[in-house]
């Protein structure tokens, strides 16, 4: 018998979970998978999130494109959940539905000032260098100093790319409007904030070793970071990350070309701005744990000049029409991947899988056990399931006129950016706006472009 899964997000979750149901044995029962994302592009923030310089993450990039060599697994981009397709339709066409549509959103400081120009979150930066068709351009002019908020790895990823050598960013993917901005760009000075002490911190050791060792740039961390830590009671990690961060004390570096400072034990109280409503500055609170391990503030402020505050204090999903949604947890109730409403009932026939399953954390490698946990739990119930007999997303888009992109128009898009790379003697360049991607697969241009 035949089964059709569709898949909403085609991120590594997705992916994973498209590679362990054509993986799977079932015997009697003949699967076929729809990869269904709002892009003309598969591979989430692997594509548009993954550090550019981080080169090396391309074997991942090609383990996860072997999804696409079997015949059962169909590409279907430019369909956008909510809005090109609904929770009922997908139900009708699909015998089950996995949601692995990520954390597109983040959290916010809600401090005064975080609106002003010039703070926004390190996901919309990093969106801008990886060139996402969503992001909007950033302009770095007159740009000397920036904060970066949060000590974890998009933190650090961010607080890189801004003081590494322009000229070491030609290796990567980056849309060559970035590219040409961050060539011109005068930041020198990164600060990175962390609101507790570096043994908190959720960076990982390989991350924070790259960014403390990049050529030209003199590290310094605020007195009394290192205060009261007993590295006895420290895990490999961490005890790592503090040797990491120690060492940068004893290291002088001659006619440094920036400067990388952290400040631990400091959380962000005001994003300060001039008449024109840029930012100008960023009040910093010294803080302490309270007898219950909550942050708290001593009372004591201080200010540091900065024109740009990224904050990277973590994603955030966002509810999809009709889907339970826990607000608090941000994200899609579930148990072990499948849906559950906030009574607990399972609903049947939708799962989850990757960061809006479990919230967003977690390498890449993490959501391979993750779907593979929503998989299984997907075919023991598809069992005993009846197959649906509604009308499929082809016979509804068909009706309707519309044409989804598919995997070829991704290879398309894929050639195109290798052939401008070449070009510049670049392996890839990315191509960025929403108007070039539809026009260079032929797709209709509609309120995206
Ligand atoms: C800045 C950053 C850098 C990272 N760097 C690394 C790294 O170097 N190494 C590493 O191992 N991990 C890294 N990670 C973590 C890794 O990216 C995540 O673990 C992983 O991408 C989560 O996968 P996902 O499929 O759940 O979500 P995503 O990768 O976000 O994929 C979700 C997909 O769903 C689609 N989608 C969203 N909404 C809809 C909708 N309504 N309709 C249809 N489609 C939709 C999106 O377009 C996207 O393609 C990084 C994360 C971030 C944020
Ligand atoms: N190279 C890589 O492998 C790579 C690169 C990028 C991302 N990733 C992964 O992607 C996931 C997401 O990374 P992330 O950096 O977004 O999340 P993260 O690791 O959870 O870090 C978030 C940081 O923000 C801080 N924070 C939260 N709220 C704050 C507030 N209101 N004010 C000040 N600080 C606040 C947190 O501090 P507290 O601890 O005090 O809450 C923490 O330091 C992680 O699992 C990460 O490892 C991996």
């Amino acid at each position: 018998m035949h089964r059709r899964i569709a898949i909403i997000g085609a991120g590594p979750s997705g992916l994973f979970a498209a590679q362990a149901l054509v993986a799977a044995e079932t015997p009697g029962l003949e699967l076929s998978v729809d990869l269904i994302d709002r892009l003309p592009t598969p591979y989430g923030l692997l594509r548009y999130g993954v550090a550019p310089d981080h080169t090396s993450i391309k074997s991942v990039a090609n383990a996860l494109a072997r999804t696409f060599e079997s015949d059962r697994v169909r590409f279907l981009g430019t369909v956008e959940f909510g809005r090109d397709v609904t929770r009922e339709e997908l139900l009708s066409a699909y015998d089950a539905v996995i949601y692995a549509v990520g954390a597109s959103e983040d959290l916010r400081m809600d401090i005064p000032g975080e609106d002003m120009a010039g703070s926004i979150s390190a996901r919309e930066f990093v969106a801008w260098y990886g060139g996402h068709p969503d992001a909007r351009t950033q302009i770095l002019d007159r740009v000397t100093s920036v904060a970066t908020i949060g000590v974890g790895n998009v933190a650090v990823d961010v607080a890189r790319i801004l003081v590494k050598d322009p000229h070491d960013l030609h290796v990567t993917d980056m849309p060559q409007a970035v590219l040409d901005t961050l060539a011109e760009h005068t930041v020198t000075e990164v600060h990175v904030v962390g609101r507790r002490g570096p043994h908190h911190a959720s960076f990982t050791s390989k991350e924070l070793r790259e960014l403390v060792n990049l050529d030209g740039v003199q590290v310094s961390i605020d007195p009394g970071a290192f205060d009261g830590i007993d590295e006895e009671d420290l895990d490999r990690r961490t005890r790592t990350n503090i040797t990491v961060l120690q060492d940068c004390l004893t290291n002088e570096v001659p006619n440094p070309r920036a400067r990388l400072v952290f400040h631990f034990w400091a959380r962000p109280v005001e994003v300060l701005h001039a008449a024109d409503e840029s930012v100008n500055g960023l009040v910093l609170e010294r803080t302490r744990l309270d007898a219950d391990g909550r942050v708290v503030g001593t009372g004591t402020t201080f200010a540091i000049g900065v024109q740009r505050v990224l904050r990277a204090i973590g994603y955030r999903s966002v509810p999809l029409p009709g889907v339970p949604f826990d607000e608090r947890a941000g994200i899609v109730p579930n148990v072990e991947g499948r849906v559950v409403d906030a009574d607990g009932t399972v609903q049947h026939r939708e799962y989850v899988a990757g960061w809006i399953k479990r919230g967003p954390v977690g390498v890449i490698g993490t959501n391979k056990s993750d779907a593979a946990e929503t998989v299984q739990h997907l075919l023991d119930d598809l069992a005993g399931q009846p197959a649906v007999e509604g009308p499929t997303l082809d016979e509804r888009f068909a009706d309707r006129g519309f044409r989804p992109s598919t995997f070829a128009d991704w290879q398309a898009i894929d050639a195109a950016e290798i052939a401008l790379g070449e070009r510049r003697d670049r392996e890839r360049t990315k191509i960025e706006g929403w108007r070039e991607l539809l026009e260079l697969i032929g797709a209709e241009q509609d309120a995206r472009a």
